[in-house]
């Protein structure tokens, strides 16, 4: 029999196999109100990796940040890709897996194997424009996203100059949402009604598998378009950069850039409002704020709440030393961004009143697999928040941060509302947003922005305009 001490210095280690430790559930009440607690608790009992059940299947939750690294930064003793998994290959994961869904669709952030490296090569092509600061098209982005973010805010600002609204629903998801019609490349506002189904799709609601389905389908169609006539848009850059994939894996690709970009980039916003308004973190948020450091703000915010908490699945590719356990070959290993930040090793080094936060965390990922879109994502943020903080003169919670209602979710830690009372700065009528000038218009003859009056008729539109609420 195999016996470790590990730095927990209390677990003896056998040859037992993940299936025989009968791990303890991950995700229940405790951890979808104190997801910190119940990292310790793991961490006490099992060290830096722990045996969980994530709704029924067993895996291993990678806690610490030296354990996490590790299993990031090797690829090649790490591998995604659902293939290398034992119990999946042995008939032992259940066909209906509430995870399965989201770990089935075979797309750049899950997939391993072969044809991952052209994949992400093209990725990285496509996201460049932009990304890059200096390109046009990264230009017409930034001044996209100001446009949109002003848009949603003198709507909410019909409720009256001061009042009540969520501004999760109001402004930190349609702004993403937006903001993926346009990398997408949709003509006008046209996207805006498709993508909302992802918004079911997200909320795993009754109406998920048809919104699924549907919106697979927009997707499709769009991939068809952009193939026949590209455009300077995300679908034609990637299909310029990688002409082998098909129809389906572009819808495949595109779909994921949504969810991405619709979820964690909305989570960030809505994480950002919270920690500079409730002062968490000491002020240093709002003290980095005021000093114009909205980066450093957002670094900040990214860092002390990852937006994607665990990271999908890698597997051993052979039997491998992890903690105070061994990894069998073909066992799921999930990093958590979340519970590494708080081991004290990496916790110990990050002063959380200081007003400069460090780029040594977790939540875009390490090593070859990190984050593609990490500069756009941040850019999108960065200018939402900056726009809602200078239209809005006064932003207070309506609920005791500790309050705040938290989505379940295995993968994500982002709020389900933000509800706040706000006072406009300028009167509720048009503060100028920027439109484009000669450095951000198009060169061709596509608008950088929706017609508005199209969008007006759109019934992501008219679903926003219900949410508008009367002063309080
Ligand atoms: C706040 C927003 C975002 C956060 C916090 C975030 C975080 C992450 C993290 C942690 C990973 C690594 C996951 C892993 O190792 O398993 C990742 C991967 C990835 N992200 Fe993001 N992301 C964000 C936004 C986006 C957006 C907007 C896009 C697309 C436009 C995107 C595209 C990707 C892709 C393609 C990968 C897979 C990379 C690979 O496996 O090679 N992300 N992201």
């Amino acid at each position: 029999m195999e016996s470790q001490v590990g730095e927990s210095g209390s677990v003896n280690v056998d040859g037992t196999r993940l299936e025989e430790l009968t791990p303890q559930p991950l995700l229940t009440r405790d951890y979808e109100t104190r997801p910190s607690l119940v990292y310790e608790r793991l961490r006490r009992q099992h060290g830096p990796v722990a045996p969980v059940d994530l709704l029924g299947v067993p895996a291993w939750l990678v806690l610490g940040y030296r354990e996490a690294l590790q299993v990031l930064q090797d690829d090649d003793a790490w591998p995604k890709g659902l293939e290398n998994w034992r119990a999946r290959t042995e008939g032992e994961v259940p066909a209906d897996w509430p995870l399965g869904p989201s770990l089935e669709v075979n797309h750049v952030l899950i997939q391993g194997g072969p044809g991952y490296g052209s994949l992400r090569t093209a990725w990285d092509a496509a996201l460049k424009p932009f990304q890059d600061p200096g390109h046009p098209q990264a230009k017409r982005l930034k001044a996209a996203v100001t446009a949109y973010a002003d848009d949603l805010i003198t709507l909410v600002g019909q409720g009256g100059g001061t009042g009540v609204a969520d501004l999760s629903a109001q402004f930190s998801r349609p702004l993403p949402l937006m903001v993926a019609s346009h990398l997408l490349g949709f003509p006008g506002s046209q996207g805006d009604d498709a993508l909302m189904d992802m918004w079911r799709v997200l909320d795993a609601g009754p109406d998920a598998e048809p919104a699924l389905e549907r919106l697979l389908a927009t997707l499709a169609e769009l991939a068809a378009v952009k193939l026949k006539e590209p455009g300077d848009d995300f679908p034609s850059h990637l299909l310029a950069a990688h002409p082998d994939l098909s129809l389906d894996e572009l819808a495949r690709e595109l779909f994921m850039l949504l969810g991405m970009t619709s979820d964690h980039v909305g989570i960030l916003m809505s994480n950002t409002v919270v920690e500079v308004i409730s002062g968490d973190g000491d002020g240093a948020a709002r003290a980095s704020l005021s000093a114009g450091m909205i980066r450093e703000t957002m670094n900040r915010v990214v860092m002390r709440k990852p937006p994607l908490v665990n990271f999908v699945p890698r597997f051993a590719a052979q039997d491998t030393p992890l903690g105070n356990y061994t990894i069998r070959a073909g066992d799921p290993v999930w990093v958590s961004s979340s519970a590494a930040h708080a081991d004290p090793l990496f916790a110990g080094h990050v002063a959380a009143s200081s007003t400069i936060s460090t780029r040594a965390h977790l939540s875009w990922g390490a090593g070859r697999r990190q984050c593609p879109a990490r500069e756009l994502a941040s850019t999108v943020a960065a200018v939402g928040v900056g726009r809602l903080f200078e239209r809005f003169s006064h932003l207070d919670l309506a609920l005791p941060a500790d309050q705040l209602p938290w989505r379940s979710s295995p993968f994500m830690r982002g709020l389900r509302s933000l509800p706040v009372r706000y006072q406009l700065a300028a009167p509720p009528e048009r503060a100028p947003a920027p439109r484009p000038t000669p450095d951000t218009a198009p060169e061709s003859a596509d608008p950088v922005l929706p017609d508005r009056s199209a969008r007006q008729r759109s019934s992501l539109w008219r679903y926003l305009t219900g949410l508008i609420r009367g002063p309080r």
